[in-house]
């Protein structure tokens, strides 16, 4: 008879925002009449740009026309797109990259969970609490031993390697989801020395990085001295250009990290060209687009956008005074809720009508905590604070 992978066992019966919109489905059907504001999962709002739906229009047409039609793409993403990264690269971070180091995908949650393939079931994972649970999942899912590293007010939410510190496998997401801290150059240094000293790969997650307004921090991990030889980097157009539905995203993956003689490039370009068939042509003539002066000044609208409603947020948060971070580098509010995270979110839900995400669900430092994201509208986050405020005052 099969047998099933048991480390399923091990997980939480659902992933944290599946099990949330189960909830607020739940309570909604058990009260039509509620008008919930959803601040919960990351989900943009704003539409695509102009630039962005021309090129996507432009590419559709061209699939339509036996002339100019296309069938399976490069593997690893067409050259125009490569090239654009590689430009965004330079301008944006000063790192320069080569086309073989990118490879372009349907977005980071698959490639980070994916990426755990490459990788012996017996390594020792780090990964720092709270932060983004498909790190954990994917692992649970793998059977892999993991390490928690906590973050906490004391350290502003970015933890560093001690003396103590033993791994194989690193996870950092920068600026942090859920917290919005973002390790200064100096700090990622010690993660990059720790990891080429150990031997051990880091896996750092980007995609918040267009959202760094500080341009003393890094928004990539090859800003740092070192990092060739120990980092691949995640990024995504999910929210840098509104791509949660359009999926497009890109890894970075060196080819100076070589493991006991072996390319981690090779190995991931071998696992892509056997299990993935590439993004949709027309998807990544979308995702050029965005890397356009004008489509990338048309990101950047929206991406003020949300940080003006971060500034809504934080300061209904300053008038109550409420203890929180992020919102500045980041689009999320990290706030203290001082009660278990979901006993918060139940009488937010219930009594606000507002949906936000439980620290707790983020890892155990996250209890006492909540995520309120800078997504919605302008008009609903307005709405969502007067609510909150009638409801904390
Ligand atoms: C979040 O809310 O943390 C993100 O939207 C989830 C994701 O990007 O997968």
């Amino acid at each position: 008879m099969v047998k099933l992978n048991k480390n399923y066992n091990n997980l939480k019966k659902s992933y944290l925002f599946a099990g949330i919109a189960r909830r607020i489905k739940e309570y909604k059907e058990a009260n039509p009449s509620a008008d919930i504001i959803k601040l919960s999962i990351g989900d943009v709002t704003r539409p695509l740009t102009k630039t962005v739906v021309e090129a996507l229009e432009k590419a559709s047409k061209e699939m339509g026309a036996a002339e100019t039609f296309r069938g399976y793409g490069d593997e690893q993403g067409y050259a125009f797109l490569q090239e654009q990264i590689k430009n965004y690269y330079k301008r944006n971070t000063g790192v320069q990259l080569e086309s073989s180091e990118i490879f372009v995908s349907d977005g980071a949650k698959s490639d980070v969970g994916n990426f755990t393939e490459l990788f012996d079931t017996d390594n020792t994972v780090i990964i720092p609490d709270p932060v983004y649970p498909v790190y954990v999942d994917s692992n649970i899912m793998n059977g892999r031993h993991i390490v928690y590293i906590e973050g906490n007010e004391a350290n502003g939410f970015l933890p560093l390697p001690d003396q103590n510190t033993k791994g194989d496998i690193i996870y950092l997401c920068s600026p942090n989801n859920p917290t919005g801290a973002v390790y200064t150059k100096d700090q990622l240094k010690l993660w990059v020395d720790f990891a080429n000293k150990q031997g051990a790969v880091i896996l750092f997650d980007a995609a918040y990085e267009s959202f760094i307004t500080d341009d003393t921090l890094p928004r990539s991990i090859f800003e740092i001295e070192g990092a060739r030889t120990c980092a691949v980097e995640f990024c995504s157009l999910s929210k840098t250009a509104g791509f949660t539905g359009t999926r497009c995203g890109y890894t970075i993956v060196p080819e100076d990290i070589m493991i006991n003689g072996v390319s981690l490039n090779k190995m991931w370009l071998r696992r892509q060209t056997t299990k993935f068939n590439g993004t949709a042509y027309i998807i990544q003539r979308g995702a050029e687009a965005v890397f356009t002066s004008e489509g990338y000044a048309g990101c950047k609208e929206n991406i003020k956008y949300y940080q003006e409603n971060a500034k809504i947020i934080a300061s209904t948060l300053d008038k109550l005074g409420i203890w929180y971070t992020g919102g500045i580098n980041s689009p999320y509010i990290w706030l203290k809720c001082n009660m278990d995270s979901w006993e918060f979110f139940d009488l937010l839900l219930q009594k606000a009508g507002i949906a936000g995400t439980p620290g707790s669900g983020f890892g155990k430092c996250g209890d006492g905590y909540f995520r309120l994201t800078a997504f919605n509208t302008k008009e609903k986050t307005e709405e969502a604070m007067r609510r909150f405020e009638k409801l904390f005052i």
